[in-house]
């Protein structure tokens, strides 16, 4: 029997996980992998979990670093300092890191890729995207033989409860985030969540893994959901679609469009049906066609999930494997990112009810090339009426033009929202 000596740093929610699934399935694990883990120190600033005196660390270097029992030191404490320093510490010291840390993954990969390659160890982040959904190793082991062309995402847990939760409960935005942080499902400060940051740090690196490249955040895209209204949901539902904040990664030749924000998608969409706190994930590969994997992207055990896999993995591998990305050593070379990518739009227009207003709105589309698919009047009113567009493909570029021209138009008080829609 293989024996595996663990180190966590963190004990909050997914480090209990972590320390629980590890006391749960020892056994189990030993007979299906032949691979005894043992979990030798934790280090730890609170400890959400009684543990024995002896396993706890005083020194990171003293008590982990030195220790050669120990093989693999699992990374839980979020945010890139001091995590990056003690994931270099222990790649630069030969020893495996497996981590949930997706901020320091998205920022930091090639300098930890290449620390992990100079010392022979395995750097391993699988519970970075989508939680327990085994996601990028079904990328690494599954598809191997797949140039994948689209993912689509919902992976990020808080802000698809509170779009449910205002499509079921016909709430705003702020009534919902102020529930869901008495629910203990938002963070105190939920800007990560809610501003897109979490997703766009995922999608960078399930786009990465997608498109065999290099993609850092600075290329993605990023809007959260905080200027959704209620309205907005509304007339989405009239029209047979449904808001969710969605991660997008398509790549066409040698150009990649990476992006985060809320996007309309029809009812009938498979994403649409997920719901609540839960992730999926939808990938086109050229060879196998599209596939949704789908669970829950957060939470102690499930989180636990993905990490406990991946020690197991790099516990049973001889030799670890390492990125070979296209753009390994420049993100520029051979490939490009595109900005101005081509969708439909959802365009809410809040006008005054006089004759020719429709007309002159649909004009500025017209000048930039924007062709409208559907438009509708919503009510009668002398002073104010909302128009709600739907476009054709346009692009990105051209749609902001037109809205700015828009905008200036004397009937016109507000353009409300401009969201994107993908089907
Ligand atoms: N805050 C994340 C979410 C979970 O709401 O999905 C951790 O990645």
């Amino acid at each position: 029997m293989k024996q595996v000596g663990v180190a966590l740093i963190g004990l909050g929610t997914v480090g209990s996980g972590v320390y629980k699934t590890v006391e749960m399935q020892k056994s189990y694990i030993e007979h299906k992998e032949g691979i005894s883990l043992t979990i030798k120190k934790v280090l730890a600033l609170d400890y959400a979990l009684n543990i024995p005196d002896w396993q706890k660390a005083k020194d990171y270097h003293k008590d982990i670093i030195a220790d050669e029992s120990i093989d693999i030191v699992v990374e839980l404490i979020g945010g890139i300092n001091p995590a990056r320093e003690f994931v270099l510490a222990a790649l630069g010291a030969g020893k495996t890191v497996v981590t949930a840390n997706k901020e320091l993954i998205a920022r930091h990969w090639p300098e930890l890729n290449a620390a992990a390659k100079n010392s022979g160890a395995g750097l391993y982040f699988e519970a970075s995207v989508g939680g327990g959904i085994p996601i990028l190793r079904t990328i690494w082991d599954s598809l191997q033989a797949n140039e994948v062309t689209s993912v689509m995402g919902i992976i990020n847990g808080t802000t698809n409860y509170i779009l449910t939760k205002m499509d079921e409960d016909k709430a705003s935005f702020e009534k919902v985030l102020a529930e869901a942080q008495q629910l203990g499902m938002a963070e105190a400060n939920p800007k990560n969540d809610v501003e897109g940051l979490d997703a766009m740090y995922k999608l960078s690196i399930l786009s990465s893994m997608a498109f065999h490249a290099r993609v850092p955040v600075e290329y993605i895209y990023c809007e959260g959901i905080t200027g959704i209204t209620q309205e907005d949901i509304a007339y989405g539902n009239e029209l047979g679609l449904t808001v969710k904040l969605l991660a997008i990664g398509k790549k066409k030749d040698k150009t990649i469009e990476v992006r985060v924000h809320p996007t309309m998608i029809p009812k009938t969409h498979p994403l649409a049906a997920v719901r609540g706190a839960f992730n999926a994930i939808f990938l086109r590969g050229n060879i196998v066609g599209d596939i949704m994997l789908y669970g829950r992207g957060a939470g102690d055990m499930p989180t636990a999930s993905a990490v406990v896999s991946d020690v197991v993995y790099a516990a049973g591998r001889e030799k670890h494997h390492y990125t070979t990305f296209y753009n390994e050593d420049n993100v520029s070379d051979e490939l490009s990112f595109e900005n101005n990518w081509e969708c439909e739009f959802f365009i809410r227009i809040i006008v005054l009810d006089r004759p020719g207003v429709l007309a002159k709105i649909a004009s500025v589309f017209g000048k930039y090339g924007v062709s409208i698919a559907s438009v509708r009047q919503q009510g009668v009113s002398s002073d104010s009426v909302p128009l709600i567009f739907v476009t054709h493909k346009a692009k990105e570029i051209s749609v902001k033009r037109a809205i700015e021209d828009t905008s200036y138009l004397p009937e016109v008080l507000s353009v409300a929202s401009t969201i994107r829609v993908e089907r």
